[in-house]
């Protein structure tokens, strides 16, 4: 059977800033910047369009060995992005959450982060996550860790649940832009049953249009979660 359901959650691998800024001769950073205009226009399409929850890769923890100018132009880039949205959040009901190891953030940043998360805490609407200094490996070692500090057995539920996901659905759809096939240590666990998407197009070029005809593919899809068909 077909879902025809819209995806509750999509989870977006954000790859090729930094070709797009080299084919324009313009700093990797250029790239960044224009990466954060396609957030807001795409974070704005898919809640329109009825997703609950959207999930952006921004940061890997591999990222931090990249030169020290991008890395702190990406850090101060986040910063300004919350304090941007943040009214848009709150006025949209976009509950906010950073997912990732952010004591290597400023105090300000840090603080920025605490700030909207909490301000944004009760808001039901739609959940925007972005993943940041995130690996998908680091994340199930430390619900392992939490798991057994609590004394808790780890199942399937319980294991997820501490996850930096905890209490969400896994994403239906994940899209990577940029032309490479590879997850790079996204959501390792989460993914198990996702519907994968890799597009050539780079972040900063991609568009409500391919967006829909990936939504349009998925609810044509048979996810059959090992089952045979009905
Ligand atoms: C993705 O774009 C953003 C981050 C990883 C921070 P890249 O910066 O990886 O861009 P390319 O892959 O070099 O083009
Ligand atoms: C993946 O992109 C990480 C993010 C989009 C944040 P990378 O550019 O870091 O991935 P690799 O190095 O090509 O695997
Ligand atoms: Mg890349």
């Amino acid at each position: 059977m077909k879902s025809d359901k819209l995806p509750r959650h999509i989870a977006i691998i954000m790859d090729g800033n930094g070709r797009w800024a080299k084919r324009r001769l313009m700093p990797r950073n250029y790239g960044h910047k224009r990466g954060v205009d396609t957030i807001d226009r795409i974070s704005r399409a898919v809640f329109d369009r009825g997703v609950e929850i959207l999930t952006l890769f921004a940061f890997s923890t591999e990222n931090l060995n990249r030169p020290k100018e991008e890395v702190s132009g990406i850090f101060e880039l986040f910063g300004k992005y919350i304090v941007k949205n943040l009214p848009d959040m709150l006025a949209r009901g976009i509950r906010f959450k950073v997912i990732g190891d952010v004591s290597i953030c400023d105090e300000e940043l840090r603080k920025l982060i605490a700030d909207a998360e909490k301000k944004t805490e009760a808001l039901a609407e739609h959940r925007l996550n972005i993943c940041f200094n995130y690996g998908g490996r680091a994340d199930i070692v430390r619900a392992a860790n939490k798991l057994s500090a609590e004394g808790v057995t780890a199942t399937e539920e319980t294991f997820a649940s501490a996850l930096g996901t905890g209490g969400l659905p896994d994403p239906d759809v994940v899209i990577r832009t940029g032309g490479e096939h590879r997850i790079s240590n996204f959501l390792l666990y989460q993914m198990a049953y996702s519907e994968i998407y890799f597009t050539g197009t780079l972040w900063p070029d991609f568009g409500e249009k391919e967006l829909d005809g990936i939504i349009a593919d998925f609810m044509k899809t048979h996810r059959r979660f090992g089952r045979i068909e009905q």
